[in-house]
């Protein structure tokens, strides 16, 4: 990595931050692509969000990605949110121009990206059945009705969280949304009906991979199965989906895409996907 004085910057804003995957999968990225750039990670304490903010925006760089906890917490510190963004209430990609700042969302794109360029699925008309009703779940879902869903379901643990997700789902688009109470009898009647599975949750996530967030009894074997866990590539669900013969997608596909999709809005090129991907794949294995 050759640093000058022309050299830009991107960031990635988390606390903490140390086992972040997004620095060697940029930095991949920039240098295959030949960009002069380079993806810092910064450890960023809630209480000093706003000043690091204000400070990237007077520093050469380009842009920065938002990690947990600030998510939600970074909006009130940009110039301007993507419509998008604030629909979903949540920003993870900041692009900076002439000292603006303007947040983005492109967990939901990566998702979608990875359904439709890897997985060669289509939304449009499908129905989606999601576990968990947090900020992933709220990203997806919303990207998933803004793409043509016919049906969405939102099955939670907290049965409110389900509610108040489908509701602000069903004011802003077409009536496409029904919670899910976390009961079997409930569960099985609309994965039934579904096309897709989706887990939001954490459940399955190392150290704990024996734990499935749904019984295998309950998957068919025309469901597309996706987790959004990455850690470990094969999830107990993907195993147990695989089992009985659905197609399954990994979330190390969405953690590429959401990628690709930021690299894309700070340089203007095409992102190397496939190089991404084997890049975060081999740091996890
Ligand atoms: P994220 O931003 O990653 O989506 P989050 O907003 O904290 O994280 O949401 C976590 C989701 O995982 C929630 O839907 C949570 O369910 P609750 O709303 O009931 O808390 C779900 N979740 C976490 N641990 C879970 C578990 N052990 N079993 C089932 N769902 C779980």
């Amino acid at each position: 990595m050759n640093i000058s004085g022309k050299t830009r910057y991107i960031g990635i804003l988390g606390y903490p931050i140390g086992h972040s995957l997004s620095p060697a999968m940029q930095n991949k990225a920039f240098k295959f692509c030949e960009i002069d750039n380079v993806y810092l990670p910064l450890e960023v304490k809630p209480e000093d969000l706003s000043l690091v903010v204000k400070s990237l925006s007077k520093l050469n760089f380009d842009g920065f990605n938002v990690t947990a906890p600030h998510k939600v917490e970074i909006i009130k510190y940009l110039d301007e949110i993507d419509e998008f963004a604030k629909i979903i209430g949540a920003v993870n990609t900041v692009v900076i121009k002439e000292g603006k700042t303007k947040g983005y969302n492109t967990d939901g794109k990566g998702f979608l990206r990875a359904l439709e360029e890897n997985a060669n699925i289509q939304v449009k008309g499908k129905k989606i059945f999601i576990l968990g009703a947090g900020g992933a779940a709220r990203s997806i879902a919303v990207t998933m009705a803004v793409n043509g869903a016919e049906k969405i379901y939102i099955c939670n643990r907290t049965y409110e969280k389900a509610v108040k997700l489908s509701n602000m789902l069903n004011n802003n688009f077409t009536k496409i949304c029904k919670p899910i109470p976390m009961e079997p009898v409930h569960m099985k009647k609309a994965i039934d009906e579904s096309d897709i599975l989706v887990n939001s949750t954490v459940v399955g996530m190392y150290p704990n991979v024996e734990n499935s967030p749904i019984d295998k009894s309950l998957l068919h074997k025309d469901l597309v199965v996706y987790d959004i866990v990455y850690n470990p590539k094969k999830t107990k669900l993907l195993k147990d989906a695989e089992a009985i013969g659905c197609k399954t997608l990994s979330g190390l596909w969405m953690l590429v895409y959401q990628g690709a999709e930021a690299f894309e809005m700070w340089t203007g090129k095409k992102a190397p996907v496939k190089l991404m991907y084997d890049t975060v794949n081999e740091i996890l294995k």
